[in-house]
């Protein structure tokens, strides 16, 4: 009940200063921190402010929320997502995602950053997730009351979204396959074994976020697209040995054409009769 009425209090907020809610938001993830330079006549309010907003585990940075436009369509970005690593909650992005939901935000795009186990998906590529496996069959939605939370996730990732990001990137002539993320639950990286058992079970790219956020967001009614910037081989598959540092490296090194590409994107939302009714 007390996160039912933070959740009302906080969508609230927003609207009290923001107004009418933005019909898309964005969960930045590692490497897509550029995409706030693409936010134009941007306001910004921190999560600290936001009561249903968890602050993130990063030190010095506790989350911001950035509402602005990229062409003509309105958008809220979040800069800083909670990890299930963080502190072994995968809940951490609920208040969140429910607040911007009743607010009236009706697509969640969410991004990351993944390890990439197909070869016609180097490190800098980008990739559109199709579907999504959850590994660690952990749910957002376990103590969740009522029959809403048996969510279908047969089709998570909408197919109207996911065409309208493949035209956008053949007009920009960028390569963007659609695959399978996998949640690994992390912070460590995989081993190789793991790796080539995700593969055989048909995971294209894994990462260690954006699974629960997609269950959370489907169970509150959002429409879901979602994009990985591949920055590394996944384990056993490159030559190098795995850091987070080398992965932040490489998603700054191709982040700023990812992060141009989802400005386009978001922005040719606008013409979508299906957002704009
Ligand atoms: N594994 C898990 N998460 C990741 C990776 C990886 O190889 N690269 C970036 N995030």
């Amino acid at each position: 009940m007390q996160a039912e009425s933070s959740t009302a209090h906080t969508a609230q907020l927003l609207g009290s200063r923001f107004g009418t809610a933005p019909e898309v938001a964005v969960i930045l993830g590692s490497g897509w921190g550029g995409v706030t330079q693409h936010l134009l006549e941007p306001q910004q309010i921190p999560y600290t402010d936001l009561p249903a907003f968890e602050p993130t585990g990063v030190e010095g940075h506790a989350g911001t929320l950035l509402v602005g436009r990229m062409g003509n369509q309105r958008v809220a970005l979040l800069a800083g997502r909670r990890h299930t690593y963080e502190n072994n909650d995968c809940t951490g992005m609920a208040g969140a995602i429910r607040s911007l939901q009743a607010w009236g935000v009706q697509v969640l795009v969410q991004t990351n950053a993944a390890g990439s186990l197909r070869a016609h998906m180097p490190p800098g590529s980008l990739m559109l997730i199709a579907d999504h496996i959850n590994a660690p069959q952990r749910s957002p939605l376990v103590g969740e009351p009522g029959n809403a939370r048996f969510v279908d996730m047969g089709a998570a990732y909408d197919a109207e979204l996911r065409a309208q990001a493949t035209r956008v990137a053949q007009a920009a002539s960028i390569a963007l396959p659609e695959g399978t993320y996998l949640w690994a639950l992390g912070p460590q990286f995989e081993t190789p074994t793991e790796i080539r058992m995700f593969a055989a079970w048909g995971a294209d790219a894994v990462g260690m976020s954006t699974v629960p956020e997609t269950i959370l967001a489907r169970h509150a009614g959002l429409r879901v697209l979602a994009l990985s910037l591949m920055t590394n081989m996944a384990a056993g598959l490159g030559h190098e040995s795995l850091t987070h540092a080398a992965t932040l490296e490489q998603a700054r090194a191709s982040g700023d054409y990812a992060a141009r590409f989802l400005a386009e994107l978001v922005a040719s939302l606008a013409d979508l009769p299906s957002l704009h009714s």
